[in-house]
């Protein structure tokens, strides 16, 4: 007797992503499905390229199509489409951009641009298309940070994102002058904001990453409303993370209807160079805790790390470099948990 599409499709319902909550058949995740006496191959095609669990889920579809009687060999290609989830409206901002993704902190010099930056390099490496646009009016610090000292080029009448590192990367530090005074901010800034919305040729992206100034000011708030987010991820340290500033932050992304992703606790711990030991230089922890009291996700917590510190200052942020060294683990991580996040989002 010859294995049918229905048994293999069956044995496959009890495959359940267990962050979508659903079996791989009803996820519509199974394509391409090919029987050929006892050999059966498909693809697997997840939701996002980082997903956390798709090593998981990849022997778990296996294994349930290897318990059918007659089946001698599976072959599963695990593929990925990311979905796209931005908030209704605005639709001709960043057309092809499927999530947009605001990265914000109660006040500034958290590491909320390290953070974006090690970030947006981490997902870049799973396979998704990544774009990084440095909104912060206060300190453009990303294009330091990204190692890029050129200009973006213009063609027609568009500007064309630089791509280091697999990040597509538009910055507001590209139209201001360094020395221009704070005095330039106000009109002149949104003009600029509003220019790196609308003509930048950022092409086909999964996720754009957006660094927004600190705080929540009058830019914060028109930027969160005119940009079609698909939610926020806040940056905090252990001993600011209870403070006023971070719930202002929480709470406006809320009156707007913008979904917090998730919390990140940022110089969580103290990582040592030499004995690599850690120490809680502050108490740590707090991260968690407070977002179980906000009601907001956890993402995970970045040590104080001089190799992080060195990796913005030189240009090469860690995720960068060999993707098993554990500062690299830390990011992966983190773009995973918030890749998931965004797969549930309306699920
Ligand atoms: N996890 C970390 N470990 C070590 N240094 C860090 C870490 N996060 C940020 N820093 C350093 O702290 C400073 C402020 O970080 P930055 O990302 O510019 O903050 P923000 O964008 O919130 O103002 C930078 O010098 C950066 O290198
Ligand atoms: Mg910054």
């Amino acid at each position: 007797m010859s294995v049918t599409e229905g048994q293999v499709l069956n044995s496959l319902k009890s495959v359940e992503d267990p962050d979508l909550k659903k079996d791989v058949v009803s996820l519509g995740f199974i394509k391409n499905l090919k029987i050929e006496g006892g050999r059966v191959s498909f693809e697997l095609e997840l939701t996002t390229p980082a997903c956390p669990m798709k090593a998981q889920l990849k022997t778990a579809a296996e294994e349930a199509v290897k318990r059918i009687e007659g089946v001698t060999e599976v072959n599963v290609d695990v593929t990925s489409n990311v979905s796209s989830h931005r908030m209704p409206g605005n639709e001709e901002i960043l057309p092809g951009v499927k999530n947009i993704v605001a990265v914000a902190s109660g006040k500034g010099g958290v590491g909320k641009s390290t953070v974006s930056v090690s970030l947006a390099v981490a997902m870049a490496k799973t396979g998704a298309k990544v774009g990084l646009l440095d909104t912060d009016i206060y300190g453009p610090s990303i294009p330091i940070m990204m190692g890029v000292t050129e200009k973006p080029e213009i063609r027609g009448d568009k500007l064309i994102p630089i791509v280091k590192y697999g990040v597509s990367l538009m910055s507001i530090g590209f139209m201001i002058p360094e020395d221009t005074p704070l005095i330039w901010r106000g009109p002149m800034v949104m003009k600029a904001v509003e220019q790196l919305l609308t003509d930048v040729e950022w092409g086909e992206l999964d996720y754009l990453l957006m660094d927004l100034p600190p705080g929540t000011g009058d830019v914060q708030l028109t930027l969160s409303q005119k940009v079609p987010l698909t939610g926020a991820v806040i940056v905090t340290t252990p001993q600011d993370v209870a403070l006023l500033d971070v719930v202002r932050g929480i709470s406006m992304f809320r009156k707007l209807n913008v979904p917090i992703l998730g919390v990140v606790e940022n110089m969580s711990f103290f990582s040592c160079p030499h004995c690599g030991g850690r120490s809680d230089i502050f108490s740590h922890g707090g991260g968690k805790t407070a977002s179980e009291k906000l009601d907001v996700p956890f993402l995970g917590e970045v040590p104080i790390d001089l190799k992080i510190r060195e990796g913005g200052d030189a240009g090469r942020p860690v995720s960068a470099d060999d993707s098993t060294s554990p500062q690299s683990r830390i990011f992966i991580s983190l773009g995973e948990q918030l890749a998931a996040r965004i797969s549930a989002l309306g699920s």
